[in-house]
């Protein structure tokens, strides 16, 4: 049986000056192309308008907001994926705020989609991000995969050129989780062409 490839978006949720996000997400958009069952979608959050102040009626009840211009080209690329992959660093125990504003503003466009994640940071290595979130996705009536990849002291791991010194066990992760990811995805999309109970 052929499978047409599952729409993959990969979110880089940091969007300081002089971030490390990009880098963990261009080895990770790698390891989704090496893989070679989905088509993946780079979205990079410095680039959306995302206002902390949120519309007045919440997503879930109006699930069609006015969002600002800025915002527009976020939403569609959210709405078309079948599945995403958060890459995240720590901050402060969590994810950064940028992130949260971008899920608050959406509501149907994570419902029912698969997510895995990346983390990166000190100590924790993107994991207190990561257990975060998957409340906040539960919330969203999204899943989120078992298998994640984590960095803990990712600049010891990556040299001055971006590249993992030792790649072979994150490859290994990468790979597993997008694995899982792909069963899920596959899975959801079947459960989304069937009515809701409620
Ligand atoms: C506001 C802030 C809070 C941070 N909190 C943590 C933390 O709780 N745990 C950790 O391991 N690293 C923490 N760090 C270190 C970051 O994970 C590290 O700076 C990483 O490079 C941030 O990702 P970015 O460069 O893509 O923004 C923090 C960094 C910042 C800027």
């Amino acid at each position: 049986m052929s499978f047409t490839p599952v729409k993959l978006a990969v979110l880089v949720a940091s969007v300081r000056e002089g971030r490390f996000g990009p880098v963990v997400a261009r080895w990770f958009v790698d390891q989704v192309d090496r893989h070679g069952e989905f088509e993946v979608d780079l979205i990079d959050l410095a680039d959306a308008e995302l206002p902390l102040a949120l519309p007045a009626t919440s997503p879930r009840l109006d699930p069609d907001p006015v969002r600002p211009d800025g915002m527009r080209d976020l939403t569609a690329r959210l709405d078309a994926a079948d599945a995403f992959v958060v890459v995240t660093p720590d901050y402060n125990r969590s994810y950064p705020a940028a992130l949260k504003t971008a899920i608050d503003w959406h509501f149907t466009q994570w419902d029912a989609k698969a997510i895995g994640f990346v983390g990166y940071s000190g100590a924790s290595g993107g994991l207190l991000a990561i257990e975060h979130l998957r409340q906040i996705f539960t919330e969203l009536n999204a899943h989120t995969v078992r298998d994640y990849v984590s960095f803990p002291r990712y600049y010891l791991l990556f040299d001055e050129n971006g590249e993992l010194r030792e790649p072979a066990e994150p490859a290994a992760a990468a790979s597993a989780m997008l694995d899982q990811l792909l069963w899920w995805s596959r899975a959801l999309s079947a459960a989304r062409a069937t009515p809701a109970l409620s």
